[in-house]
């Protein structure tokens, strides 16, 4: 793939890490690429960050044909930057085009479009502890036209981000809701891909839970309101007795690359692990009886994120005293040891950019 380059003549002023939160701050330029049934993807270009112009009837503005992902690409101690199970992330991105009619990008060249962003943005990826530069390709349908159907243009973008930390509490336990009126896909739907809509779906329910003090919710499924799916727009955990649950991958649950890191170090470790359905009823029982141990959110912006309340029908309860857990802790120390190089990749993992 042959990409162009224009260099912006106006490279912003970095922000000090202290203030990065999430997604606030953008690199000075971006990836694009256009695509067209005729023409199959043309024009790859990196490009000063700056407005993408749309017209009104564009499809993306009115069908939400759109489709993300999220990767970060991390500081090694040594200085070299490098990425963490990228091919993971390129073929998810796949899985959800193909959901929602949104054209195929070749593997080799989405992960050529990353490296070469983040090669040129370099100096854009931060050193503090805990800092990385997400990355956020984005896919969109684009047809000048208000007619519904799969597209025949398409967009496709590379922005990065310079960030610290997640969620303003960070590694501390969050305050979790269970939602019982929303849901957030449903089978059959789009859940396991994503898509802009599902997070659009997601807003009410996390703003009520916000109103209420709670960081976000735990979803249940979109049929019964009965097994625990997600929390807020990460991948859940919990450990119950000895045994670690984690729900199923039943096709409204996004397939999370950390959920399946922390599967993958969990199980080479000894632990139980089970991917099955878990009911919110069970999950009360182990909450009132005293077995649930922890419960944590995974996700790549916030990596392991630990619950230390859950409210349910109005009852608070508090899981390990609030506290984060030794199997939360273990596995935020070991996902981020390999992402930031601190600790040998035994499982090949890592990516480096150069
Ligand atoms: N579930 C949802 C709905 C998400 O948006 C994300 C974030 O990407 C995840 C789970 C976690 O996925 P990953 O670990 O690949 O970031
Ligand atoms: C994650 O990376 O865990 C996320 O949920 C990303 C989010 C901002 C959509």
């Amino acid at each position: 793939m042959n990409i162009s380059i224009t260099k912006t003549n106006a490279p912003k002023v970095k922000p000090e890490s202290s203030v990065l939160g999430f997604g606030q701050y953008f690199t000075d330029h971006m990836f694009m690429m256009d695509y067209s049934t005729e023409k199959g993807w043309y024009d790859a270009r990196i490009v000063p960050f700056g407005p993408i112009a749309l017209h009104p009837a564009s499809t993306v503005l009115h069908y939400g044909s759109e489709i993300f992902e999220g990767m970060k690409a991390y500081r090694r101690a040594d200085g070299k930057v490098q990425l963490f199970r990228p091919m993971e992330n390129i073929r998810r991105m796949n899985n959800s085009a193909e959901r929602l009619c949104l054209p195929q990008i070749p593997e080799e060249d989405m992960l050529e479009a990353l490296l070469a962003l983040v090669r040129l943005e370099e100096d854009w990826t931060p050193s503090a502890p805990g800092t990385s530069l997400y990355l956020r390709p984005f896919l969109y349908g684009n047809d000048e036209t208000l007619g519904v159907h799969a597209v025949h243009n398409a967009t496709f973008v590379i922005i990065a981000s310079p960030v610290g930390s997640y969620y303003k509490e960070g590694i501390n336990p969050v305050k979790i809701m269970i939602e019982d009126e929303d849901v957030r896909a449903v089978r059959g739907g789009t859940g396991y891909a994503k898509c802009g809509g599902n997070y659009a779906a997601s807003n009410r329910a996390g703003e009520r839970a916000a109103q209420k003090g709670y960081s976000q919710v735990l979803w249940l499924d979109g049929v019964e309101r009965k097994y625990i799916e997600e929390v807020g727009a990460m991948n859940v955990m919990f450990k119950i007795g000895d045994e670690i649950v984690t729900p199923a991958l039943t096709g409204s649950i996004l397939p999370g690359i950390t959920r399946k890191s922390c599967i993958e170090v969990l199980k080479k470790e000894g632990y139980t692990v089970n991917e099955r359905l878990l009911s919110v009823d069970e999950l009360a029982e182990a909450l009132a009886n005293g077995t649930l141990k922890e419960a944590w959110g995974c996700g790549t912006a916030a990596v392991v994120s630990p619950i230390g309340e859950l409210c349910y029908k109005g009852v608070k309860y508090i899981i390990n005293e609030g506290k984060i857990g030794a199997v939360t802790q273990h596995l935020y120390d070991t996902l981020t040891g390999i992402q930031w190089g601190k600790l040998e990749d035994t499982y090949s993992w890592t990516y480096p950019i150069n």
